[in-house]
């Protein structure tokens, strides 16, 4: 269907034309005086100069030739030029009647489907997930979501970081504690065994101790390099341990995405690129991309035009052990081979941007991809704590996933408990609900791009611009519309009808603001957009619904429109928050 404001820059680029000017002129916009206007053409500011015309006069021609049009009750022309609109308001109903029926809202499928295979998540084996993690997860679940709403096939992949120092860290500890293991006897040809010889929590506990090892102890550290290596070699023993700490650990991993209301269409790794580096990296030397510096091997990736030093990519180290950069670029041979994709975004942290730069010009330099494919990232910025510095426990540690969604959950069964009169069976599952909405809504509602402040406080809370304040309006629309069906309404009879008061105009107009909002949260990969927008119609619905008598109303028509409008942006609502990766409760 064709949104409102397309409709409207249909006529206002007709009226340009019989006035004599380009239609490309004829634009139409929000308004940004929402007192003067519902909205606005500034295309006779914009054509001053090429007409060498004062703006208003053009502006004064175009309206003449608007004349008596069917779409606006009102065109005005204010100095210096700018046409301000308003819709006549049958003309408003109607169109949130088509919206009702349209099965995507009025959102435009995107008229060439691309393939995009979405890098996020990113976790690493073995390393509990941590708030660092979390970014990543919400922005690229709901990325994934916006994309295939508007008609993409998103590939959601969570890229485990399965072959770094990490294994070669845990490995080398193990080996010190329990040297009797069969994994460490060379000799030993027969089958491994099926348990493996720790569980999670030994796991968890194995990483940091290793890890804080090797940062005091320099023979510590080379033997876990050695043992990387060696492991990226497929050493018998260390591939089966490998593959133990893979299943313990991504079971761990599955539970904790489950909960965050994220899923990932693979659960590929960094180490299913390792068949492609060999062939990839003698290409790279053969058609002389690849040279020795220092016994590494390296591609150049500088340009020109760079205004600071980007450094050669490394692809092998001197002992020839590969690296993260390895991994990413074959990495990308794989998907090209495997999906053939129009594009690859990496949802990572911003910090990573340099290595990123390096891997996607390095990709392009030789050949791995083909020229139309784009590279996207969207870095993201840090979570801090209200000390402004990256958000930690309250003892100073690193926080994990599990125990800040605890955390969150518990404050809001305090907050649900307080305020409502919820039965307690339905309080519990009630605040795990309503504390991922806070925790994601807190996140997505800031500029990815942005460090952002995580406030437990401020993110839990009922008011304001956050998740529960979007769900408990949701939950309000929904309780009208039962009392409806109780009283044996149906919600599906009758139409949208004109306005009666300024409030409902003013909701009616901003669910005309649906479609064009979820295209550019897509085309500008900014989830904040559906936030900024829905906390816009949660105010718009609150004010109608505290000027309105819904449910009083006597007039059957009148009733049953409010009802249908009711049900409109509960739609859009609902729509919105499942984009952003989250859902609403039935009560609160
Ligand atoms: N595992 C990495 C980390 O924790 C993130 C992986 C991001 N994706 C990628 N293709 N490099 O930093």
């Amino acid at each position: 269907m064709k949104k409102l404001m397309e409709q409207m820059a249909q006529e206002l680029c007709a009226a340009f034309e019989k006035a004599g000017y380009d239609p490309a002129y004829g634009k139409v916009t929000a308004s940004n005086r929402p007192d003067l206007c519902e909205f606005q053409c500034n295309g006779a500011m914009a054509g001053a100069k090429a007409y060498k015309k004062a703006p208003f006069m053009i502006a004064d021609d175009v309206v003449a030739c608007l004349g008596e049009n069917s779409m606006f009750s009102m065109t005005e022309v204010v100095k210096p030029g700018f046409i301000n609109l308003k819709v006549k308001e049958e003309l408003l109903a109607d169109y949130l009647e088509e919206m009702s029926a349209d099965e995507k809202l009025s959102v435009t499928a995107a008229e060439t489907p691309k393939t995009i295979i979405i890098d996020y998540g990113g976790p690493n084996v073995a390393k509990p997930l941590h708030v660092g993690h979390l970014r990543s997860a919400i922005i690229g679940e709901s990325i994934k979501r916006i994309g295939r709403y508007v008609g993409h096939k998103m590939i959601g992949d969570v890229h485990l970081g399965d072959w770094g120092l990490q294994m070669g860290l845990i490995i080398t500890e193990l080996r010190h504690r329990k040297p009797e293991l069969v994994y460490f006897d060379e000799s030993f040809t027969g089958e491994y065994p099926k348990e493996a010889p720790f569980t999670i929590s030994e796991l968890e506990e194995i990483y940091p101790c290793a890890s804080g090892k090797s940062k005091s102890d320099e023979a510590y550290r080379n033997e876990a390099l050695e043992a990387t290596h060696l492991l990226q070699q497929g050493n018998r023993g260390y591939m089966a341990l490998w593959n133990h700490i893979m299943q313990v650990s991504v079971t761990d991993l599955k539970r904790n995405y489950d909960n965050l209301n994220v899923s990932f269409d693979l659960w590929k790794k960094e180490s299913d690129a390792q068949p492609y580096i060999p062939d990839m990296v003698n290409m790279m030397k053969d058609q002389g991309f690849a040279y020795e510096d220092q016994g590494a091997l390296v591609v150049d990736v500088k340009e020109e035009q760079d205004t600071k030093e980007i450094p050669p990519c490394m692809l092998l180290k001197s002992d020839g052990a590969s690296l993260y950069t390895t991994t990413d670029l074959a990495t990308i041979v794989e998907r090209v081979k495997l999906f053939d994709p129009d594009e690859i975004l990496y949802v990572v942290d911003k910090r990573q941007e340099l290595h990123f730069i390096q891997v996607f010009r390095c990709a392009r330099k030789t050949g791995l991809v083909k020229d139309d494919l784009k590279f996207s990232f969207l870095g993201f910025g840090t979570m801090n704590g209200k000390d402004g510095k990256p958000f930690k426990t309250r003892e100073g540690g690193v926080m994990r996933l599990e125990n800040l969604i605890a955390d969150i959950t518990e404050e809001m069964y305090r907050k649900i408990v307080e305020n409502r009169s919820v039965k307690d069976k339905d309080a519990d599952e009630t605040a795990k609900i309503v504390g991922l909405s806070a925790i994601k809504y807190g996140d997505l509602s800031n500029q990815a791009t942005k460090d952002y402040v995580f406030d437990v406080d401020r993110f839990t809370s009922f008011e304001g611009n956050t998740g529960p304040y979007i769900l408990y309006t949701i939950v309000r629309i929904k309780s009208i519309l039962n009392r409806y069906l109780e009283e044996g309404g149906n919600p599906e009879e009758g139409r949208i009808l004109s306005a009666v008061n300024g409030s409902e105009k003013s909701l009616m107009l901003q669910l005309t603001g649906f479609g064009a909002t979820v295209e550019s949260a897509f085309e500008e990969k900014a989830p904040h957009k559906i936030c900024a927008y829905i906390y816009e119609v949660s105010n718009a619905f609150n004010s109608f619904y505290h000027e309105t008598k819904i449910l009083s109303e006597e007039n059957k028509e009148q009733k049953e429109s409010f009802i249908k409008l009711l049900g409109l942006t509960k739609k859009v609502l609902e729509t919105s928050i499942e984009l952003l990766g989250f859902s609403a409760p039935d009560r609160m």
